[in-house]
């Protein structure tokens, strides 16, 4: 859709771009669905960042050369990496932290200024970090979790890292939740790791980190018959906010926690990453 010149001027006022500002993005496909850039507009806004965090719509054909374009772009501070890319950006950068390694996904780089480019995940931190926030403690709790993908991963670990005391993994494919705890085991050997089913019951917590949710066509990710209102249900899906999922759960008497406290509490972080601060 165009934009009118006047609308655009104003846009363009508002987000005071000039030539000096700092260009940032998110990479994503499909790209419509994201919040990340009117989210770190306020943050840079709050900072005083001359900065701007614009979407890109890269299929996965694509994503070596737009990486290795990006190396020449030398006002590219770095970007927000989302579906389907995670898992397979990690190789494409310079370095990636120890974390993004065991996860095996990323959802941040950082170009430097000599053009190398820096990944880590922030997925995993910040879904526990918007959990306490809503006051939901991970800590002595059994918690399902349905997904084994890049979200799910850092999730896991994350959970994990806060104290859950039984994880139980379901996904469609089995064999993504065998390689996930044979990284997580070794590293938090005091957590019961179980091959989960779509069957929720027994435990404290439900998160669903498949990108089932998305579309209105998608089936569920997991039985939401079987829920009952001792249970919480997590989405970590922000669009739609209330996803056949929770809606299903909300009908059942679970507390529900949202998509949306994840992204908002790690978007600072990822301000904080990309050097905006
Ligand atoms: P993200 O980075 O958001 O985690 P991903 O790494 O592509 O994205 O992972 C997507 C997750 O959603 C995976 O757990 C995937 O299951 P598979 O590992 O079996 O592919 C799950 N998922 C996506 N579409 C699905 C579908 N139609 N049915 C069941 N699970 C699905």
């Amino acid at each position: 859709m165009k934009m009118p010149v006047k609308a655009l001027k104003k846009e363009m006022q508002m987000i005071n771009v000039s030539g000096k500002t700092k260009l940032y993005g998110i990479v994503a496909d499909p790209i419509g669905q994201v919040k990340a850039p009117e989210m770190m507009r306020k943050v840079f806004e709050q900072r005083g960042i001359d900065g701007v965090l614009m979407p890109m719509h890269v299929a996965p054909k694509d994503l070596s050369a737009f990486t290795q374009a990006l190396r020449g772009i030398q006002n590219f501070g770095g970007m927000v990496v989302t579906v389907p890319h995670k898992t397979t950006i990690g190789v494409l950068c310079d370095e990636i932290t120890a974390a993004a390694r065991t996860v095996g996904a990323v959802n941040i780089v950082r170009r430097d200024p000599d053009g190398r480019l820096f990944g880590d995940i922030l997925d995993g931190r910040g879904f526990v970090a918007g959990l306490r926030l809503h006051g939901i403690e991970p800590k002595g709790k059994k918690i399902l979790l349905a997904g084994a993908g890049g979200a799910a991963n850092a999730i896991a670990f994350a959970l994990a890292e806060a104290g859950a005391t039984q994880l139980a993994v379901y996904n469609r494919s089995a064999d993504k939740v065998r390689a996930m705890f044979a990284r997580l085991a070794p590293v938090y050997p005091q957590v019961e790791l179980v091959l989960g089913t779509r069957d929720p019951r027994g435990y404290d917590l439900v998160v669903n980190a498949t990108s089932l949710g998305m579309a209105s066509a998608d089936p569920l990710p997991l039985d939401a018959n079987l829920l009952n209102a001792e249970q919480t249900v997590a989405e970590i899906i922000m669009a739609p906010a209330l996803t056949p999922l929770l809606a299903a759960a909300q009908a059942k008497g679970c507390r529900i926690q949202y998509g949306a406290p994840m992204l908002a509490s790690q978007i600072e972080l990822m301000a904080d990453f990309m050097g905006a601060k």
